[in-house]
């Protein structure tokens, strides 16, 4: 929209790239699973639209190679006991509280595909596993459209990824800044004009 247009610093991923990567990565998620069922984790809110675009593009390939794939999809959020959502750089997050759409036993056996917006630290990542975990699903794989290029302590990589990234704040393609540009369909770098107005 064009109203973000002095708040950003440069398009870092043209919506296009984005689309034609997503479908690469829908395709090599179809190779691996196979004609296995999978239950669709989206991570909100910045994967609905990563997921979104994932799951209309593996449908549309097991449609095209007439292979039928089951998919259930579902919602996860990261939330704090404190009813306070915490940012991705707040050191208290082992108190997170790990939220789902429907009942997350349901998970207990199925091959479950999260799919996240973007690694940074990895912490989401890691307390979200160590909590899906708990479930005993019978695969867990991540998708992630993006990595940040920095040094996560234990190394950590998702499965599957779109893109790495320099260690920017970027904002589009659902994510955000303080809920702000998440409609842009774009992913950009948000300049110091655009930080401060949307500063809270
Ligand atoms: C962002 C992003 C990832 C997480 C990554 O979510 O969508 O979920 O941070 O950061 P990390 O690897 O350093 O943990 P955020 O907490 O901003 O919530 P949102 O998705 O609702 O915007
Ligand atoms: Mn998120
Ligand atoms: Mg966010």
């Amino acid at each position: 929209p064009q109203h973000y247009y002095g708040d950003l610093e440069y398009v870092l991923i043209p919506h296009g790239i984005i689309v034609d990567r997503t479908e690469r990565l829908a395709k090599d998620i179809m190779q691996d699973i196979g004609d296995n069922d999978i239950v669709v984790l989206c991570v909100l809110k910045g994967g609905y639209k990563f997921c979104a675009d994932l799951v209309e593009h593996i449908k549309n390939l097991s449609r095209n190679s007439e292979r039928f794939i089951s998919m259930k999809v579902d919602f996860v959020r990261l939330k704090s006991y404190h009813g306070v959502l915490l940012l991705s750089n707040d050191q208290s997050m082992q108190d997170m509280q790990i939220m789902g759409a429907d009942d997350l036993s349901k998970l207990t056996g199925k091959n479950v595909l999260i799919v996240e917006d973007i690694v940074g630290t990895g912490r989401t990542m890691k307390v979200l596993l160590n909590n899906i975990e708990k479930y005993k699903p019978k695969m867990i794989k991540v998708a992630s459209l993006l990595v940040k290029r920095t040094s996560r302590p234990d190394g950590y990589r998702p499965d599957y990824y779109g893109f790495e990234i320099p260690d920017l704040f970027v904002v589009g393609y659902a994510l955000d800044y303080n809920e702000h540009f998440r409609d842009l369909n774009h992913i950009c770098v948000i300049n110091d004009h655009g930080k401060a107005k949307y500063r809270v």
